[in-house]
């Protein structure tokens, strides 16, 4: 098998590097169930697959996000304080912020700050917006809450601070810290603030099978690559053949999960994290949990943040909401 050259003895891995092997660590020690966090999905690899999947027939989170901002973008835009710039969150490729940012910046001139923890996607979202007449992109390198304090922090007087947390990035919490991160969110803004949050809803429960477990293994693909990464990165050798996607519906959380089964009984180890790992057959490492929700249910989450859910917009043919809270 070929394996990138061993780095040198005398470089030391990076602090992210160093977190990422803790985080493994941590996650692949976890008893009963060992999981992985889902954030890692998104290396250069994870991040073009992650654009494949925003395409497949059986995946409609995104065209339908689309379609909401598409048709509603300057009726957004009209709800917003005057004088906005604007954050967001996990940027993605940007395509679908093109259409927010075009329509503030049919009004004036717009400053943006895409907080994202993948290099690559940054680059994307840098690359795609670009050309967007009246705006100046500084992108930020960050986790999310540390990226949104320094925006916050760096804001003119007067200015106030439109915060997008698209995509259904949210449904990746569990219930109780999305309510926990929207606080976290929350305390870095003042009144009068806002944030635009996409939700994905409810649906079927075959729907959402197949939106993330699709014929052409593009979701299966996209989860085996985050233990392709972990080999990658941290020195490890599992064999990706004795796993298997699989996609679950929680039915107590709502929640889609995404697991990595294994097929038969696997050792492995990771060398930068000092870990060894067995896996019994069947068992499975759970790596994404996707939270749907009621359009219903977001003003009360709001309420309890700190916000004021102002409107809502509701996409019927998939199925998904974004919501327009103010910070009270
Ligand atoms: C980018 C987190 C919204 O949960 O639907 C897609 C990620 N995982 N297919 C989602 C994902 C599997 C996606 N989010």
């Amino acid at each position: 098998m070929s394996r990138p050259a061993p780095r040198p003895a005398s470089a030391r891995p990076s602090p992210a590097l160093v977190t990422f092997a803790a985080e493994v660590r941590d996650g692949l020690t976890h008893a009963p169930q060992k999981e992985l966090p889902s954030k890692y999905l998104y290396d250069e690899v994870g991040s073009a697959l992650f654009e494949v999947i925003t395409v497949l027939p059986e995946y409609g989170v995104t065209r339908s996000e689309e379609r909401l901002l598409t048709r509603y973008a300057t009726e957004i835009v009209d709800a917003l304080p005057a004088d906005v710039s604007v954050a967001e969150l996990g940027s993605g490729s940007g395509r679908k912020t093109r259409r927010i940012l075009e329509a503030l910046c049919r009004k004036r001139p717009i400053s943006y700050s895409p907080i994202e923890i993948s290099r690559t996607a940054l680059q994307l979202c840098r690359r795609e917006l670009a050309d967007i007449e009246r705006i100046s992109i500084v992108g930020y390198e960050r986790d999310y809450l540390a990226g949104l304090a320094e925006v916050s922090r760096n804001r003119a007087s007067g200015e106030q601070l439109l915060v997008l947390f698209l995509g259904s990035t949210i449904g990746n919490f569990a219930r109780l810290a999305a309510t926990r991160f929207l606080r976290d969110i929350r305390a870095m803004l003042q009144p009068g603030d806002t944030l635009l949050l996409g939700t994905d809803l409810v649906k079927p429960v075959k729907t959402l099978l197949a939106a993330y477990d699709d014929s052409i293994g593009a979701t299966a693909a996209f989860n085996l690559n985050l233990l392709a990464r972990v080999n990658r990165e941290l020195d490890g050798n599992f064999e990706l053949a004795a796993f298997e996607h699989v996609a679950r519906f929680n039915p107590d959380a709502r929640s889609i999960e995404m697991h990595l089964r294994a097929k038969t009984h696997v050792e492995a180890r990771v060398g930068l994290a000092g870990l060894a790992v067995t896996l019994e057959a069947g068992e499975t490492i759970w790596t994404e949990s996707s939270h749907k929700y009621h359009a219903d249910e977001i003003p009360a989450i709001a309420a309890d943040a700190g916000f004021t859910c102002a409107q809502q917009w509701v996409e019927k043919e998939w199925g998904f909401a974004e919501s327009l809270l103010t910070a009270t």
